[in-house]
Formats: C-alpha cells, structure tokens, sequence
C-alpha cells in the first residue's frame, strides 16, 4: 500500500495507540474533533470568565504589591484564553462562533466561577486551591492526544503553578495575621474546599465522557484519581497553614496512602451546571456586554488589516 491508499481511520488509532499527536492536517474521526471542540472551548470560556471573581478585587488589594501581583494573574488568565481559542481553531471553527455559543448557552465554562469572591481571602483560597486543582487536571492534559491541546498546556501549566504560589502565599499571609484575618483564611478556605473537589467532575461511575476520552488519549486519569491526587497534595498544605479542613470523615488511610474524605453534594454541583449558581447569570450578562462593547475593536481591527493587505498588494505591483 502506498502512503496515499493507507486507510484514514487505521492511522488515527495508529497515532492514538503510539501515543503521538493528532495534528491539525491529519483525518480525525468527526466524534472526537467534535469532543475535542466542546473540551477546548469550554477550556477556553473558563479561563476567560475565571477573571471575573478575582478582577471584583483588584481595586481593592490590599497593597500596591498585592494589586500588581493579581493584574499580572488575571491577565495571564486572558492569555490562556487566547492560546486555547487558538488551538479550537485549528479544529475549523471560529472565535466568533464559539463566543456565540458561550453567550448563548450552547457551550459551559467551569462552575467554579459561579461562586462569588466575598472577602481578600477568597484570592488566596482561589490561587491556591481552584488554580491548584486546574495545574491537578492540566499537567494530565500536557500529554493529551490533540497536538495544539498539548502544547498550550506545556505554557499554562508553568503559569499556572506561578497563580497556585500566589494564593498560598496570601493565605500564609493571613494566617500569620490577626485573629480576623486567620478567620477570614477559613472562611474562605472552607466556602472553596468542596467546589474545588467539584472540579474534577462527576465520579467516574457517572461520567459519560470518560470512557470514551481515555480511549482517544485526551484523558489520561480519570476524574476521582485526580481528585484523589489533589485532596493528598492539598490536605498537608492545609495542615501547615494551620486551617481545618470542613470535612468530619477526612482521614489519613495508612494502608493506602491516600486521605479518604466524605461525599460531596453532588445536589449542590448539578445546580449551578444548570444555570442556578449564586453568581451565573451575572457572569455571562458581564462576559456578553463585554463582548457587545468590543465590537468596534474588532471592526477597527479587521479594517486595519485589511488596508494592510491591500497596500502591501500595491507593494508588489
Ligand atoms: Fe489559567
Ligand atoms: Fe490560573
């Protein structure tokens, strides 16, 4: 057989089976660019809507430091969108489309960001445990099947350890602090604990992606063995900054090594998917005036390059 006659389907699983990358140019099934689409995408809107909570205290960190420090984290949250949009692209669909669909509800964002930022700590909590479980969770994706996917997280997953140091460094702050701001560090730290956990996803005997991604290679563990991984990292973390995890049933299991805790209000989680968080509504009617208010940026852009190619076509003649 010559290269051209090789079926397209035989070198997908070839790719897959290798553990190579699928590139933009190769044949993919129409199933998995579409689930890579959705999971990109959904990437994507979270890193962009994550700003929200933590720019509503921007104007308000407690020190110039402070202030550059969480500038520096919220646009670096932009960037990642951008890298991500980016790598759905290569798939053929737009920016625009996907905006649309985030705007319209056709496409979701991490519920994480459906929770309100009510004190400074809850910058620390974030950093710390909800950038900490995305490092949890993207580290994974460094070795996920899509090339683009891939490569993206190489970049987010060292910036992202940067926003993880960040928050524990205002939480060691704030437990060091007064007898207020130790009880705002657990304020926070127990309002962030379980949605953190929630992160992860259904449990794996729930999850109707799973299967299917782990054979695709764009899932390499699944959603409770990453979220075991996180409780083990985080727990000792917890421990030294000297907060109590808001979980009776957390305990070290010698025999396994691992921490057991207790279950999580999966009631709690499938309402804000669903749209009846505290804050879900308020995000997306921010996201999408943000969205309306640039359109003549993105006109004025468009216009400039296309004067651009009109005059370097001049140029040649
Ligand atoms: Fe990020
Ligand atoms: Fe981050």
């Amino acid at each position: 057989m010559t290269r051209t006659e090789v079926d397209p389907q035989a070198r997908f699983d070839e790719i897959i089976e290798a553990g190579e990358k699928v590139e933009p140019r190769d044949w993919m099934p129409e199933a998995y660019r579409k689930t890579m689409i959705r999971q990109i995408a959904q990437h994507a809107h979270s890193e962009v809507i994550g700003q929200q909570p933590e720019g509503n205290w921007i104007t308000r960190a407690p020190s110039l430091a402070r202030k550059a420090i969480l500038i520096a984290k919220v646009q670096d949250e932009a960037g990642h969108g951008l890298y991500l949009y980016s790598a759905a692209e290569t798939l053929g669909v737009s920016r625009h489309e996907l905006n649309e669909m985030l705007h319209s509800g056709r496409q979701k964002y991490s519920s994480i960001f459906n929770y309100p930022t009510l004190s400074w700590a809850d910058i620390g909590a974030i950093g710390w445990l909800v950038d900490g479980a995305a490092i949890t969770n993207q580290v994974m994706l460094t070795r996920t099947s899509y090339g683009p996917y891939s490569r993206a997280m190489i970049r987010i997953c060292k910036e992202e350890s940067f926003h993880q140091r960040q928050g524990y460094e205002i939480m060691l702050a704030l437990v060091n602090g007064t007898e207020q701001q130790k009880a705002i560090a657990q304020d926070a730290f127990e309002r962030w604990w379980w949605p953190s956990l929630a992160m992860f996803g259904p449990p794996d005997d729930q999850s109707t992606h799973t299967e299917q991604s782990q054979a695709w290679g764009i899932k390499l563990e699944t959603n409770d063995e990453l979220r075991q991984k996180f409780v083990d990292m985080t727990v000792p973390q917890a421990d030294y900054l000297g907060l109590t995890v808001p979980d009776p049933e957390l305990r070290y299991d010698e025999d396994s090594g691992h921490y057991h805790f207790g279950e999580i209000d999966w009631d709690d989680f499938w309402q804000v998917v669903k749209g009846n968080g505290p804050c879900n509504r308020e995000r997306i009617a921010h996201k999408t005036k943000a969205w309306d208010d640039g359109a003549w940026v993105r006109e004025a852009a468009l216009a400039h390059a296309a004067k651009q190619a009109n005059n370097s076509k001049g140029a040649e003649k």
